[in-house]
This record gives C-alpha cells, sequence and structure tokens, in this order.
C-alpha cells in the first residue's frame, strides 16, 4: 500500500477535450432532476410534511435542487437499536467482504461521477475541478481503507512468546460510531468517515451537514447497492439539535467521527463525556485551522502569488486547509502584494458550472453574511490590500464573496477562523522570526502550514518548528491527496489520526490479546 503499486483514481482532466465534452454532457442530464432525499435507515420512514426541507443552489436560489426530509429523534432511536444489533454480525464479517465493498462502492461512484459532480455543484456550490478532485478524493478513501483494512485486520499478529504458549493479537470493531460530516467536502469527507468506520467492523449512522443531505442521499444509495447492509450504514439527514443530540447523548454510541468547527467538537466532546454509564468514547475530530504561509525574502513572488491565489481563494476559501495569514518578509512585501493585485483582479466569481469561473459561492445566506461583516469591519478600519469585482450579472441571485485581502498585525488580531476568500496579510522584519512562528503556534490551532523559501535549511528549520499537522514548503497548501499526504490536524485543529493515512483505522479498532497455554 505504501509501493509504487498503489494509485490513485485518474479522475478526468478537464483542459482536455475529449474528457471535458462527454462529463458536460453526462452531467447536464442530471441538472434539472428534482431530487426527493430522506433518511436511509435499516427500517423505512413515512413522509412528514413538518419534516420537509426544500434545497437550493447556492449560486442560485431560484434554483431548487430537490427536498429532504429530515430524520426525528424517535427515527434516530430506533436506527441506533437497529446498529447496535447489527454491530456482532458485522463485526463478524470477514474483512475481505466487507473490503469487497468498499471497493465495488468506489468503482460505481467512478460509474456516476457525473450525477455526483451535478450535485456537488448544485447543492453545494462546487467548481467543476473541484467536483472532479472531491470524486476522486471519496474513490481514493474507499480503496486505501479496504487495502488498509486487510492489511491490519485480516489475521491476528502472532506474537512472541514463551514455549508452550501462543500469543495472538486480534482486531474487531467498537461498536456504533455516529459520523458527523461537513458540507464542503459532501461526497470525499463523509464517505471517509463513513467506510474508514464501517470496513473497521462498526455500524454507522451517519448524519451529513444540513446544507449537502441530497448529494449525501444519493452517495449512500450506491453504497447499498454496492453491498453493505441497510443496517450497517444508515443516513440520518437533519439538524444537530434533533439527531446530532441522539447520536452523542445515549451510551450505546462507541464513538464519534466528527469535521467541522472547533467549538461543536467541543460541544461533541463534553456531551460524550457526561454521558452516565456509558463506556469511554473514542472522539476522532478534524476541525478548524487558522493556517499560515511564511515568505522570506529569498522566495518568487511569481510562484508565491499562485500558491497564494490557490490556497486561499480555491472552493471559495472554503477549504479547512486554506490559507488565511500570509506573513511576508519586509523586503518582499510590496512586490508580492503587487502582483497579488493583479492577480485578484483577474479572477473570475460566479456560475460554478462554467469552466472559466476561478470562485464560486459560499455555502449559504449565514456563511456570506457573516464574512461580509469582517469584510466591513476590516474595511472600516483601512485595512484593505487587494480585493476582485463581482459582477452582478453573475453573482446577484447566490451567495457570493468576492475574495478580498487585508493587511493585519499579527495572526493574534482575528478572533475566529474566517471560513471564505479572505486573505489577511502580515508584514514582518527578519529579526522577527521567532516571535512570527511563537505567535502562529501560541494561537493554539495547527493543521496546515506553508513556507515559500529558496533557502533549504531555512525552510526545514521553520518547518520543524511548527506545531501542525501538515506542512508544505514552496507550493501551496491545499488538496492533501490520500495515501500521499495524510491529512489532519493537532491542538485546536483535531485529535488525528490522520485522514488517508496509515494509522487512521486503527482509531475505530479493538485490540484482544489471546493467550494459550499449548
Ligand atoms: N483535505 C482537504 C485539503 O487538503 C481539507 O480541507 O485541502
Amino acid at each position: 500500500i505504501y509501493g509504487p503499486n498503489r494509485r490513485n483514481s485518474r479522475g478526468v482532466n478537464l483542459n482536455i477535450r475529449s474528457q471535458y465534452q462527454p462529463l458536460m454532457d453526462a452531467m447536464a442530464k442530471h441538472m434539472d432532476t428534482r431530487y426527493d432525499a430522506r433518511p436511509l435507515l435499516a427500517f423505512d420512514v413515512a413522509t412528514d410534511p413538518a419534516l420537509m426541507h426544500e434545497v437550493t443552489s447556492p449560486y442560485d436560489r431560484r434554483q431548487v435542487v430537490g427536498s429532504v426530509l429530515w430524520t426525528s429523534k424517535e427515527q434516530a432511536q430506533k436506527a441506533l437499536d437497529a446498529a447496535w444489533a447489527a454491530f456482532p454480525r458485522w463485526e463478524a464479517t470477514p474483512v475481505s467482504e466487507r473490503a469487497a465493498i468498499l471497493r465495488r462502492f468506489a468503482d460505481l461512484m467512478e460509474t456516476h461521477l457525473a450525477e455526483l459532480m451535478a450535485l456537488c455543484s448544485r447543492e453545494g456550490g462546487k467548481l467543476l475541478t473541484d467536483g472532479v478532485d472531491e470524486i476522486r478524493e471519496a474513490v481514493d478513501f474507499c480503496r486505501y481503507y479496504a487495502s488498509r483494512a486487510e492489511e491490519l485486520f485480516a489475521e491476528p499478529t502472532r506474537l512472541p512468546g514463551p514455549t508452550g504458549e501462543t500469543n495472538d493479537l486480534m482486531m474487531g470493531g467498537k461498536g456504533v460510531f455516529a459520523a458527523i460530516s461537513p458540507w464542503n467536502f459532501p461526497v470525499a469527507i463523509f464517505c471517509g468517515q463513513v467506510v474508514a468506520t464501517a470496513v473497521a467492523g462498526n455500524t454507522v449512522l451517519a448524519k451529513p451537514a444540513e446544507q449537502t443531505s441530497i448529494v449525501a442521499h444519493r452517495v449512500v444509495e450506491l453504497l447499498h447497492e454496492a453491498g453493505m447492509p441497510r443496517d450497517v450504514v444508515q443516513l440520518l439527514p437533519g439538524d444537530g439539535p434533533t439527531v446530532g443530540s441522539v447520536l452523542t447523548s445515549d451510551p450505546r454510541v462507541t464513538g464519534v467521527v466528527f469535521t467541522g468547527g472547533t467549538d461543536t467538537a467541543q460541544v461533541i466532546n463534553r456531551a460524550l463525556a457526561s454521558r452516565e454509564n456509558a463506556a469511554l468514547p473514542t472522539l476522532v475530530a478534524e476541525t478548524g485551522g487558522m493556517n499560515a504561509m511564511i515568505v522570506d525574502s529569498t522566495a518568487l513572488p511569481e510562484q508565491v502569488v499562485a500558491d497564494v491565489i490557490h490556497s486561499a481563494f480555491q472552493s471559495a476559501g472554503q477549504r479547512c486547509s486554506a490559507l488565511r495569514v500570509l506573513y511576508l518578509q519586509d523586503d518582499v512585501a510590496d512586490r508580492v502584494i503587487e502582483i497579488l493585485e493583479g492577480a485578484m483582479a483577474e479572477l473570475h466569481v460566479g456560475d460554478p458550472r462554467d469552466l472559466g469561473t476561478d470562485v464560486g459561492p459560499v455555502i449559504d445566506e449565514d456563511a456570506r453574511r457573516g464574512l461580509q461583516a469582517h469584510i466591513e469591519r476590516l474595511k472600516g478600519e483601512g485595512r484593505l490590500l487587494a480585493e476582485t469585482t463581482l459582477d452582478p450579472a453573475h453573482t446577484a441571485e447566490g451567495t457570493f464573496i468576492a475574495p478580498t485581502a487585508f493587511q493585519i498585525d499579527g495572526i493574534e488580531a482575528l478572533e475566529r477562523e474566517q471560513f471564505g476568500p479572505v486573505l489577511h496579510i502580515v508584514r514582518y522584519q527578519a529579526r522577527d522570526l521567532d516571535r512570527v512562528i511563537e505567535s502562529i503556534n501560541g494561537r493554539g490551532y495547527g493543521l496546515t502550514f506553508g513556507v515559500h523559501s529558496r533557502n533549504e535549511s531555512f525552510a526545514d528549520e521553520i518547518a520543524k518548528k511548527m506545531r501542525v499537522g501538515n506542512v508544505y514548503i514552496n507550493r501551496n497548501i491545499i488538496g492533501a491527496v490520500v495515501g500521499v499526504q495524510p491529512f489532519g490536524g493537532q491542538g485546536l485543529s483535531g485529535t488525528g489520526p490522520k485522514a488517508g493515512g496509515p494509522h487512521y483505522l486503527l482509531r475505530f479498532a479493538t485490540e484482544k490479546t489471546v493467550t494459550v497455554n499449548t
């Protein structure tokens, strides 16, 4: 799995017309379909008009994607009963069978690439390039975890012992897991959580983000079609207070795998800890970041700007890995800002279905309002350095934010993560570098970090000092690849282990040592 024989999904190259056009034609068939999503549980669910929610597109709120039936509290409890009952049978299912389901599921997602991309775009506002990457990542998670599960769990590990005794280390599942996933990677992170917990021998209750329940519904339909039993992976669309609270308060839930805001992870952690008579829970949380990049005077300004644009504004800045604070050494700052200003003026903000669009919408009106308030506040303080112009012809009906760059005094000036296309720039003097490193580390987050420098020992030295999960030197800081750049942070950014890394599945497994006196 580490070697040259491991392959990541190839995806589609949108720059090649013979690949692009068939994909566009296939996507077109799914652009007007009206979807009806509902809980996918071990039992059938009746429609209740009071729990129906309409979903519209972030790029044009007049366009309806479909409707979602949310899960009631009672249904969530019954789903939990079914997951609890299914656990022993599923845990006893050979790992090879569990892995085979993941591989079939990966193949099915590739076959349904156009439909899943159409939904990522219509429901999540994803650009076409981001959609291709999203499905590739989901497919990679399935194949990587399938192989890793076979390596880790298929056979017990025979351990040395005195003569007349055998010692075997056996791996099993932990029980029922709740998988609570975010809207920014509605297929990739959703699938990563679900297939990892399931292939390790657990039953799973998956709660997708409210904003992206329809694509999650389609994905779980495909997972069931691939052979995943309906009581092993169940889908519970709904809101946090209703579904999330059942999942985090019942003592039968052995663990939670969560990706989202740091505040929510803390709420989940407290809820799990306060349960009475519950086993000590497992919490695997991937949370926010206040990701920085340090650029010294030896860096190449053009390359810096290309990587900054990519890191700060791709996916409209809605990646937990995205660049939030750029530290520029004073000697290069003016030059980098000048090129950045030019590059930002060229960005095209608009409809994510158009290949010429660089920046799509943010997810919803709440997100837009929060980001806009932050932007207005910094503008009011006279801190604006550069801004992309929005063309109302392309943005009037959706929730768009113009990419902006501001000058601030330091990372500590930011109270919270701004999850959108807003870049903050700090100028520093070479003599203050240690203080800069201390303040980035001191902020408490530790997800991604970048350094741009042609001085190798300078870059290596900084990389060593940063308390983060992913360091990128002389490149952009987003788009970790499964099995290549295991992804996840530390401190306020998450618990580990790293998604798409060799140790991820172990956190979802129990170990049992069996000693036999022979
Ligand atoms: N895995 C994603 C990335 O690296 C996380 O947001 O960009």
